[in-house]
């Protein structure tokens, strides 16, 4: 019988999102406990995931907050031991947390800053991936935040951009590893969106302008604009589709 509900429900799932404390990973895991997931946060600082956790909870979710620096193999390892301690399997991770320490010339980067970069942005994602393919069973789902600076040149967040082209080519590569195992990896890119990591760019008159008069929907995103995409991948609206970048960025590259 082909698959349709009235609405897309990921109920009985739980879903392990990366830098969820605030900006995109926080909407994704609000979205994602709003249509029946448990969801596992993760961030570098506790008090800010217990501050979500709380709110998600208040609202009729289940959430578990888990500090986190997901460059780092062991607390990586510990993060996937609590998601399965508390709700048994985990059936979804979105790779959402990133860093973006230097803004300037690609070639102006400073060798420590490229590290964290890429430790982040790359590392990050493919340890989190590994971790739950471990336990993931058939139906299961990745989702990747990438970004439009990984499918264009990237003035001034050359490594940064770098880093989320390799993270599309990482979602290609995984899609075709895993789908024999039943397990689909999508990326997300977004636009420019409201969070303290563009704050730089948002503040920024001049770019800012630039940017939504380049845009077909005439503004830049909120963090919410993204969740919809985030929850249908992680779905089984998506089984179809694997391997995929979808570009969330209120049409400001088709242009
Ligand atoms: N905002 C945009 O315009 C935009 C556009 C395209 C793509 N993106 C992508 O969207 C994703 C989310 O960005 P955002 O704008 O929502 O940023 P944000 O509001 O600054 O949130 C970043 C989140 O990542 C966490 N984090 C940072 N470093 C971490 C680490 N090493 N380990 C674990 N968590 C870490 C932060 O918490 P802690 O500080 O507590 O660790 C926070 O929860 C990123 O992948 C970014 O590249 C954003």
């Amino acid at each position: 019988m082909p698959f349709m509900t009235s609405e897309i429900t990921l109920n009985g799932k739980t879903i392990v999102i990366s830098g969820a404390s605030r900006g995109i990973g926080e909407a994704i895991a609000r979205a994602a406990a709003t249509v029946g997931a448990n969801v596992v946060l993760a961030a570098r600082k506790q008090e800010g995931l217990d501050t979500v956790a709380a709110s998600i909870g208040e609202q009729g979710g289940s959430a578990l907050a888990v500090a986190c620096h997901m460059g780092h193999p062991d607390e990586v390892t510990n993060l996937f031991a609590k998601a399965k301690d508390t709700y048994g399997a985990v059936h979804g991770l979105v790779n959402n947390a990133a860093t973006n320490p230097y803004f300037g010339p690609i070639l102006g980067i400073e060798e420590p800053a490229f590290d964290k970069t890429v430790e982040v942005n790359l590392k990050g994602p493919l340890l989190a991936s590994r971790a739950f393919v471990e336990q993931a069973t058939s139906g299961a789902s990745i989702v990747n935040i990438a970004s439009i600076s990984g499918m264009r040149a990237a003035p001034l967040q050359g490594v940064y951009g770098m880093t989320k082209a390799a993270l599309i080519s990482m979602t290609q590569t995984m899609a075709h590893e895993l789908g024999p195992i039943g397990v689909r990896v999508n990326a997300i890119s977004p636009g420019l969106v409201e969070t303290r990591f563009a704050s730089t760019l948002i503040e920024n008159e001049d770019l800012l302008k630039h940017m939504v008069d380049r845009s077909p929907v005439g503004r830049h995103g909120q963090p919410d604009d993204i969740a919809g995409a985030a929850v249908y991948l992680l779905s089984d609206a998506a089984t179809f589709m694997t391997g995929q970048t979808m570009v969330v960025d209120g049409g400001f590259i088709s242009g």
